[in-house]
């Protein structure tokens, strides 16, 4: 007990961290540093440089210079490179849970130790992808041998949010340097610790200026890295209108762009699912756990009108046992949000849901004002009721445990609402009747449809958004391909004198 103890004051500490250029672990340019809270008690457990464009053009530059060297290196050694990264991650899965969870104040036990967990797995799953790296010859004829190489493309930055930082870090790091491009990350301001732990075990592996760790803010350190002349791709997850700003950017020079966004994504029930069994799994998928911080949570639950008022019963009592709490502790099941100013966005949309006259709370509301919990960033999950798809807070992303539950009589009728967003990235159908099922899962408009589960992502599978929730896959072979390398065509005469 006494060494859990220990280790969470180490992982506590007040320290101050620095960032990863060329190898090196520096200061930012101009001495500038700024303060990481935990959002659980709003101590500041760390300071961190604040990057900005001169820390970003020593960034590039060393990348730049790493990547002749890291593009020739033969696939199947950068993979194996990745997988001894690997090796060494899976012995500080710990640490990094703890630094994550007191960070980001995401509940250990729930969020931040599967996460640290499954960036081992990231690691090991790209690692073992240097191989798959081919091309394929184009059949033009016995006198012809043309075929495709897939090629780096160059330095990749690679911009990431706070709410599961180190997994969608290595969701960027992983396959990009597999397919050996060489790249400068910026961390999000509210969680970077966990993630320089990362790149440190990385750099004790890579040769230097492969892979770059800044810290800084969007503004700063992030619009400059997007505006950079010499990045030749920008992966960036996080939100809908940073995207769009990214994007803008990447237009000026026709840089190709993968971006993560947000989602509004909706839960379906049929009226023939067992609903006991159901409850939990529209938990999970609104990721409650995760003080539904997640892009991927079924924030939209669509009930068929038979079953409305029961379910939403049965949801309580499931949600109810989930334990708010220090992120720290093992009993915990749900953390505190990130930061003050999405604590107030979460408070102002459960404030909104109050006084609609034509919603009705189900449970949950305003965070509680004494004890505890009211000396951090915590919120309870909230569920309201309204007849119709058309507010507020059915339209716009949350990104906090406010869960909307909207009732239907037509399969027809609650695929139109399903898809009445311009957000499309994850979509949940309950029901038994596989024919139904399916029509559905075929027919609302997202990226990943889970059919009777409310899971995570596993690796191999293919990751992202349709419409404003994002272009490109993450996740497997075909995203790595798709987004991190370049397809060169050589096409080659064997004719012989003879034969012209
Ligand atoms: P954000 O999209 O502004 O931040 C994400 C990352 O982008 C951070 O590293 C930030 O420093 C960087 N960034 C911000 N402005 C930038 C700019 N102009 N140029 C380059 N980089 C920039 O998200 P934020 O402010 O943390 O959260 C706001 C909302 O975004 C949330 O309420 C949620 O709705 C959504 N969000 C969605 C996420 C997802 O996984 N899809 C993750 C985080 C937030
Ligand atoms: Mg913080």
């Amino acid at each position: 007990m006494d060494e859990v103890l220990n280790s969470q004051k180490t992982a506590l500490d007040t320290r101050h961290q620095k960032m990863l250029i060329d190898g090196k672990w520096v200061d930012s340019a101009s001495g500038e540093t700024f303060e990481v809270c935990s959002p659980a008690n709003l101590s500041t457990i760390a300071t961190v440089p604040r990057g900005r464009d001169e820390d970003v053009r020593s960034a590039v530059s060393a990348a730049e210079r790493a990547f002749p060297g890291w593009s020739r290196t033969a696939p199947r050694q950068r993979g194996r490179i990745l997988q001894q990264i690997a090796d060494k991650l899976e012995l500080h899965v710990e640490e990094i849970a703890k630094i994550l969870a007191s960070e980001s104040g995401n509940a250990l036990r729930t969020q931040a130790r599967p996460e640290a967990l499954m960036v081992v797995d990231v690691f090991r799953y790209f690692g073992g992808l240097g191989s798959e790296l081919k091309g394929e010859t184009i059949p033009l004829g016995e006198n012809i041998l043309s075929y495709t190489r897939r090629e780096p493309i160059g330095v990749v930055g690679a911009i990431i949010p706070w709410n599961a930082p180190t997994i969608l870090a290595a969701l960027k790091i992983a396959p990009a340097l597999c397919a050996g491009n060489t790249m400068v990350l910026k961390t999000a301001e509210d969680a970077p610790l966990a993630v320089l732990k990362l790149a440190e075990i990385c750099s004790g592996f890579l040769p230097d200026g492969v892979l770059n760790v800044l810290t800084g803010y969007g503004t700063e350190a992030g619009s400059a890295l997007s505006a950079d002349p010499r990045i030749r791709k920008m992966s960036f997850t996080g939100s809908t209108a940073t995207g769009k700003v990214i994007m803008r950017e990447a237009a000026n020079r026709i840089v190709p762009v993968s971006l993560e966004l947000g989602g509004k994504s909706p839960s379906i029930v049929f009226p023939d699912v067992n609903e006991d069994w159901a409850v939990e799994g529209i938990s999970n998928a609104m990721r409650f756990t995760r003080q539904s911080q997640s892009c991927t949570a079924g924030s939209r639950l669509f009930l068929h009108e038979d079953i409305f008022d029961s379910f939403l019963e049965k949801l309580e009592a499931n949600v109810s046992q989930l334990v708010i709490g220090d992120p720290l502790d093992e009993t915990s099941d749900i953390g505190a949000i990130i930061n003050e100013k999405q604590y107030n966005k979460v408070c102002g949309f459960i404030e909104d849901g109050l006084n609609n006259t034509d919603a009705k709370l189900v449970f949950g509301g305003m965070p509680p004002t004494e004890g505890l919990l009211s000396e951090g960033y915590f919120t309870m999950p909230t569920v309201f009721a309204k007849k119709d798809n058309k507010w507020r807070l059915s339209a716009e992303e949350i990104f906090g445990p406010v869960l909307v539950a909207i009732p239907w009589k037509d399969e027809d009728e609650v695929i139109r609402m399903a898809n009445d967003s311009h957000y499309g990235l994850a979509a949940y159908v309950w029901s038994h009747d596989i024919g139904r099922a399916l029509r559905t899962a075929h027919a609302v408009e997202a990226g990943w449809v889970q059919v009777n589960q409310g899971l995570g992502q596993a690796m191999g599978h293919s990751y992202g958004g349709t419409k404003q929730s994002g272009i490109g896959r993450e996740f497997s072979l075909q995203g790595m391909l798709d987004s991190f390398t370049q397809t060169k065509n050589v096409t080659v005469n064997l004719m012989t004198n003879r034969d012209y």
